[in-house]
């Protein structure tokens, strides 16, 4: 019996595995090992793949849809392994983003809920599902920066924070990457894809070097620092150089600078998309930008299966860029064992339906991450005196609008509404009427009577008002945030019979509320909570569950004020100069907010000393205290303003975060560990980090001290 050949030898050093089997394959075998191809209903925005264009020799699939699952992954595996000339092993990708089978609240509100660990948890058990259903990568987590509402994607994002982003980030990584069923996370969208344009998806961005280090790569250093294997470039054009052909980022940042060694996967299409964006005239030109720049491999548009093999030939890519490549994808393949477990076995999840547990963490989730907007005179909870609750509004019995837009193997008939899920929680004797009101878009008004009926004829009132799943997420670009079709005036008639009325918003995104607010006691933020979504805003409705969100974005009063975001930069003159002469110039809700049905009360911060340099460690203190009769979770957002820097900087800037339950009566110390060069030190519009001496303001809640850092 011959021994293996080195690279099928698992005791062998990965590097020697890649080398030997670099040197057996032709120039189209390694080509082809650039390619992944699209199978199945990927999303509305790509056409995937037909059946007959898959090749043994292809490097990489996507399931994506209902077309991909186990028994198809296994197949295209056997072909992969049997019919190849060296049978190597593809990889199998797909859109894991907040869920597969039981869906999680989407990225957006899972920041509301400031909970790294329970972020790592449902990533982890996402992975154990999506693995029982052949996918080894997941295109997530996406940790776009974004602070434009209009834009669809802001639902995927972890919200405008890049301290933030890159916390959940680190989390994801670890979730998807280290938990019991390991699949590789990928980085996305590699990068300022979140500044597209007016919101519109797909446009160019026009990103300061200085906005860039400060915003938008953050989030992907820290996650190619908790070890993420892939990054994926995006669509968009940065500054006048698309980034799925941006060597400055994709080889000098990524590469060179933060020694990042795994795979570089390209958006759908995007080399494709370089002749659209102008920066390339033939497709040979935009496949030799693509792996020039560092793109490894070639999502869907097939460009560099179809030129690589002759831009080699002609010495116009030289074979030393496909070589590269390739070692990157073969060693993430290497990695994850794909080479010596090439085959997905079945097991107890691969056919089930969402388990139990797993239905318990996306519950748990979503309770966390609905955030209190409003809630005068202690609407909410519904009062026990309620005996007739009426129901009004299109989201009251939606299913597949709860899920948000990247539901993957989320079923809308599996997921029960927020009318089921508060009719089997209601009281005995208390009578429910539900009604819809309107369509969530339309024009139709035929439904307001019955709606304005129900409302007469209740003790109090709760709207359940919002977005179907479709007008988020890629390319749910809206002109504007206002509630679609005729919700706001439905609301507005209704608010007009004066009873108790509360307002459950089901979006993914931060919508126009000025002119419902004053009309309504209470404001529930739900966002898209996923499959258990129902039962966690029937019980926060019920009081069964304290809400203890707090806005991860800040909540425009109208679409014209956007982009407006906590971390801006300071204003040359003061209020009232400046501002707008129609609106206010502030957030209707400023990120952060969120109220409990108890109240929480912040002592003095204290800090262990008045000043600290280079070295040394300043701690901050505040002790916080529930005054209230109920127990309740507390966010603690620490955040820094440096008023006179070399590089103005902003307003404020998260700098650390804790949640915490406290019981009724409970006194908490939440305390944060301050190390200048970590949490002081900033970037400058090259990246490199400036820690300068000068006076440092640090806030909590209300709370605000001054210390100084010293040369
Ligand atoms: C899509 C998205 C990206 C996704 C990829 C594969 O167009 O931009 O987020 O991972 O294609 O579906």
């Amino acid at each position: 019996m011959s021994a293996p050949a080195p690279f099928r030898d698992a005791s062998r050093p990965v590097a020697e595995r890649i080398e030997d089997l670099l040197g057996r394959l032709t120039l189209e075998e390694k080509v082809d090992q650039l390619h992944q191809c699209g199978i199945g209903d990927a999303n509305p925005n790509n056409l995937a793949a037909r059946a007959d264009e898959f090749r043994a020799t292809y490097g990489s699939f996507i399931l994506n849809g209902a077309q991909a699952d186990l028994a198809t992954r296994n197949a295209l595996q056997r072909m992969c392994v049997d019919q190849s000339r060296l049978g190597i092993p593809a990889i199998f990708g797909c859109d894991v983003i907040h869920g597969y089978r039981a869906i999680a609240p989407i990225p957006l509100a899972q920041a509301c809920a400031w909970d790294t660990e329970l972020v790592r948890r449902a990533c982890a058990a996402t992975a154990e599902m999506a693995h029982a259903h052949g996918v080894d990568w997941t295109f997530a987590p996406m940790v776009d920066h974004c602070v434009d509402p209009r834009w669809g994607r802001v639902a995927e994002t972890f919200g405008e924070s890049a301290f933030a982003a890159s916390r959940f980030a680190e989390a994801s990584v670890r979730g998807y990457q280290e938990g019991a069923t390991p699949i590789a996370a990928c980085l996305k969208h590699y990068v300022g894809y979140g500044a597209s344009e007016g919101g519109r998806d797909y446009s160019p961005t026009e990103v300061s070097p200085q906005s860039l280090w400060d915003n938008h790569l953050p989030p992907f250093e820290a996650g190619v620092r908790a070890g993420a294997k892939s990054v994926m470039s995006a669509f968009n054009d940065l500054n006048g150089v698309p980034t799925s052909a941006n060597r400055h980022t994709l080889t000098e940042i990524l590469r060179e600078r933060w020694k990042f060694d795994g795979l570089v996967v390209s958006d759908w299409n995007a080399v494709l998309q370089l002749l659209n964006q102008g920066f390339a005239a033939t497709e040979a030109e935009a496949t030799a930008r693509a792996i020039a720049a560092g793109v490894d491999l070639n999502m869907a548009d097939g460009f560099y299966r179809q030129h690589l093999p002759q831009l080699v030939r002609a010495g116009v890519v030289p074979l030393a860029a496909v070589d590269e490549a390739l070692r990157r994808v073969l060693r993430v393949k290497f990695e994850i064992g794909l080479f010596e477990r090439p085959f997905i076995e079945a097991n107890a999840l691969t056919s089930a339906a969402p388990t139990v547990a797993q239905l318990a963490l996306c519950e748990e989730f979503a309770v966390r991450s609905l955030v209190l907007l409003k809630n005068e005179s202690d609407t909410l909870p519904l009062p026990a005196t309620a005996k007739r609750v009426a129901l009004i509004g299109p989201l009251a019995t939606e299913r597949a609008a709860l899920l948000g837009s990247w539901a993957q193997q989320g079923r809308g008939d599996e997921t029960p509404s927020i009318a089921e899920e508060l009719r089997v929680r209601l009281p005995h004797g208390f009578e429910l009427r539900v009604e819809s009101g309107c369509a969530i878009e339309g024009g139709a008004r035929d439904g307001f009577a019955d709606a304005l009926a129900a409302a007469r004829d209740a003790d109090c009132v709760v709207l359940a008002l919002g977005e179907q799943w479709t007008m988020s997420g890629e390319n749910g670009s809206r002109s504007t945030i206002r509630l679609p079709g005729l919700q706001e005036e439905l609301a507005l008639a209704v608010a007009a019979l004066g009873k108790p009325t509360a307002l459950v918003l089901v979006t993914g995104r931060p919508v126009e509320l000025h002119a419902i607010e004053p009309r309504v006691a209470a404001i529930v933020a739900a966002w898209q909570p996923g499959s258990r979504a129902g039962a966690a805003i029937a019980r926060v409705l019920l009081g069964e569950a304290n809400p203890s969100g707090r806005l991860a974005i800040t909540w425009p009063r109208t679409t014209g004020q956007i982009p407006l975001f906590h971390q801006m930069r300071p204003r040359a003159r003061r209020e009232p100069e400046g501002c707008y002469q129609d609106v206010p110039t502030t957030p209707h809700y400023a990120f952060g907010h969120g109220l409990s049905y108890t109240r929480f009360d912040y002592g003095q911060i204290r800090l262990s000393h008045a000043s600290v340099r280079a070295g040394e460690t300043l701690v901050a203190e505040v002790t916080v205290t529930n005054r209230g009769t109920r127990a309740g979770r507390e966010t603690v957002l620490w955040f820094i303003r440096d008023p006179a820097a070399s590089i103005t900087r902003p307003l404020r800037e998260l700098k650390h975060f804790e949640s915490a339950e406290l019981a009724a009566g409970e006194a908490r110390v939440f305390r944060w560990e301050i190390v200048p060069e970590r949490d002081l030190a900033f970037p400058d519009a090259v990246g490199a980090r400036r820690l300068e001496a000068g006076e440092i303001q640090v806030f909590a809640a209300e709370r605000s001290v001054t210390f100084t850092v010293l040369a």
